[in-house]
């Protein structure tokens, strides 16, 4: 089984950036041990910061990937053409936030991708990415 994980603007800075909303570990850190936890899957990363650069991975691997998680950060609440790009894939899509987005400014509470995606997970900090993982693997 094959997973990509794609992460959106300033994710990159995770385990820097506001720990006391994302905490203190790296992705890097994460995804190792995502990926010790789940040697049957093949867990894929990209993170971009630009929105045309999230489009393209999504339509790279939208058809042969067997599940994404998507975290796309603030895009989640402007981006059109990310939803757009959701809708025109064959893979699950399966938004995730590390926040509890419900629980912060009203501007985090609209999703335009979410309409296009398997579900969402919100919430539960980086073990967001492992609870959507675990629902791919379940099919
Ligand atoms: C986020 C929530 C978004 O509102 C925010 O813009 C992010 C991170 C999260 O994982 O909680 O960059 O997607």
């Amino acid at each position: 089984m094959n997973v990509q994980i794609i992460n959106g603007p300033n994710l990159n800075l995770l385990g820097v950036r506001e720990k006391s909303v994302y905490g203190d570990k790296g992705f890097e850190e994460y995804l190792e041990q995502l990926r010790k936890r789940y040697t049957h899957i093949t867990i894929n990363y990209f993170q971009s910061n630009v929105e045309g650069e999230i489009i393209n991975k999504l339509h790279e691997v939208g058809f042969t990937a067997d599940g994404i998680v998507m975290n796309a950060g603030a895009y989640t609440h402007t981006s059109i053409a990310i939803a757009d790009a959701i809708a025109a894939i064959k893979a699950p899509v399966i938004e995730v936030h590390i926040s509890n987005v419900y629980k912060r400014e009203e501007f985090r509470h609209k999703s335009l991708l979410a309409a296009n995606c398997k579900g969402v997970i919100a919430g539960f900090g980086l073990d967001s990415y492992r609870l959507a993982i675990e629902n791919l693997a379940n099919g």
